[in-house]
């Protein structure tokens, strides 16, 4: 049986520190299977303890989720089939048999990417009904010009004839090349086929965030990590789209010049 301290099981689920749930313990406010605990420290069995903060019960995770930097040349398949699969990129230690790619970006394309064996929440971040936004940073052909974002905001008509749902722009003040694009959903080849729209073209495209859970700096390409349950429920909170463009610009501008094509 594999046994981890209460205090770690405690703050990967929840924004408390270690100095915070100490108080809470000595408060008498953390019950494990009904009994008040003295010590933040003891040893539980976390696939069966049942931990109550403060009221509210802390579950185990069934389920693992990784967040992959995808680098280029890699594909969102199970298989190696039509490429070299992004599951290559995922550790030993890390992977469970039943990963898939929550969602897809194109072979060339780079940036956030969730890895689970969850399909229920898998579902429930792709649905565009649930208005989850992902935020993308571009590299263009031509300079952005400024009617893009109304023609983006009134639903872009694709050459297809397909419509979008209404998607915000922004030029990122660091380049008259560089955009951040936020979409509700995923068409085949979006973000490319409205900037063709347009009549600009795409060189480069990186996804940044899923909900408000943002590509971490210090992730290089091809690297990825585990997520903490914290860290999935950001995927359903919203950022604010315009101060995302300013807060990380500098960030995500860099580590595209630096990926040049
Ligand atoms: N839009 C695209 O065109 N490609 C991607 O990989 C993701 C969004």
């Amino acid at each position: 049986m594999s046994t981890i301290r209460l205090d770690k099981f405690i703050s990967e689920r929840t924004e408390y520190s270690r100095s915070q749930i100490k108080q809470l313990v000595s408060r008498k406010m953390v019950t494990v299977d009904g009994q008040v605990v003295k010590t933040s420290d003891v040893k539980i069995n976390p696939d069966t303890a049942r931990v109550i903060v403060d009221g509210n019960e802390l579950r185990n995770e069934r389920y693992r989720y990784i967040l992959l930097n995808k680098p280029d040349g890699y594909v969102c398949s199970t298989t190696d089939n039509d490429g070299e699969s992004v599951l290559n990129l995922i550790p030993d230690n890390l992977r469970t048999k039943n990963m898939f790619p929550a969602g897809r970006l194109d072979k060339d394309s780079l940036g956030a990417l969730l890895i689970t064996d969850d399909g229920e929440l898998a579902h429930r971040i792709l649905s565009p009904r649930r208005h989850i936004p992902k935020i993308y940073i571009v590299k263009l052909d031509r300079p952005f010009q400024s009617n893009y974002i109304n023609l983006f905001r009134n639903g872009l008509k694709l050459a297809s004839g397909e419509v979008c749902m209404p998607a915000e722009i922004r030029r990122c003040e660091l380049s008259e090349k560089l955009a951040f694009v936020q979409l509700y959903e995923g068409k085949y080849h979006q973000v490319k086929r409205m900037f063709s729209a347009v009549g600009n073209n795409v060189q480069i495209l990186m996804r940044v965030s899923l909900g408000n859970l943002i590509l971490p700096e210090k992730l290089a390409f091809g690297q990825c990590m585990e997520l903490l349950h914290k860290d999935v429920e950001n995927l359903f909170s919203i950022p604010d789209f315009d101060a995302f463009c300013y807060d990380f610009a500098r960030v995500f501008s860099a580590k595209l010049i630096n990926k040049q094509v």
